[in-house]
């Protein structure tokens, strides 16, 4: 049984699909930045998006198992398509505190939206899943969701992300504004940017939607209540030592991962 300052001192591992999740490892190392992470992205097995919710189960138990996270004091699933497919199976076969990014992104929309029409935009599995509709009436009947399955916007960030951030191409820009198009006809006036690749977009997304609608990324809220826990049950790292973080592709693509991190976490 290890000590209880070496639980403190002990990683978060934070499982992904693949890469995005790296947009989320960037709230977590703002929001607690003493703590150590292990990151593991399923590149071997990347996307989850278009698979089933049984094969996500299975990728995503098997990805738990992973050595690097066999010390660590927290887990977060910073997929959403994971969270959507797999969370309840993750806890049940993890028996530290556990993190999705859906119901964190739930709470926001919840608390921010004003006139009840909420915009979802993620993978195919989670629209498929419904997860976002179910648990948003079931607080509020009166919630209108559009949710819209942006497989091209995935890829672009995935292959090209420099130009997301940086220099958007006409063609991003065009694939931009036709899936957020609806959102717009829908009379939305909050989106929730629910997979891991979208908040790259958020400028390019204000840009179309103009300052009054709000545009939210789970993360956020993710990284607040992995803080709040760590707090309230007396795991959080009171080292000194510097915090780092280790960033590990199943597929050994550590190039990718690297140019990746570098855009996202400089
Ligand atoms: N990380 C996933 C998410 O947040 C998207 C990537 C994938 O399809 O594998 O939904």
């Amino acid at each position: 049984m290890p000590n209880t300052t070496d639980i403190k001192n002990a990683p978060i591992g934070v499982i992904d699909s693949g890469i995005g999740g790296i947009t989320v490892l960037r709230e977590l190392l703002r929001t607690c930045p003493t703590e150590n992470f292990v990151y593991i992205g399923d590149d071997a097995n990347s996307p989850y998006g278009t698979r089933t919710a049984e094969d996500i189960q299975q990728l995503s138990l098997a990805l738990i198992k992973h050595p690097k996270l066999v010390s660590i004091k927290a887990l977060v699933v910073a997929c959403n398509t994971i969270t959507a497919a797999a969370l309840d199976d993750i806890a049940q076969n993890y028996e530290g505190p556990v993190f999705g990014v859906i119901e964190p992104g739930i709470e926001e929309v919840l608390a921010t939206t004003k006139n009840n029409h909420v915009g979802i935009l993620a993978t195919t599995a989670t629209v498929e899943s419904s997860v976002f509709d179910r648990a948003l009436k079931s607080a509020n009947p009166d919630i209108e969701v559009t949710s819209v399955g942006a497989p091209k916007l995935h890829e672009f960030a995935e292959n090209n992300l420099d130009l997301v951030l940086g220099a958007p191409t006409q063609e991003i820009k065009e694939c931009v504004v036709e899936h957020i198009a609806p959102f717009i006809d829908a009379g939305c006036d909050t989106i929730l940017l629910a997979c891991t690749h979208f908040p790259p977009y958020e400028a390019l997304i204000r840009d179309i939607v103009g300052p009054d609608v709000n545009i939210i990324a789970p993360s956020v809220n993710t990284a607040k209540a992995l803080r709040d826990t760590l707090e309230e049950k007396d795991l959080a790292n009171q080292t000194t030592a510097k915090p780092n973080y280790e960033i590990i592709s199943t597929a050994g693509n550590d190039e990718k991962f690297k140019k990746f991190s570098e855009l996202l976490l400089k």
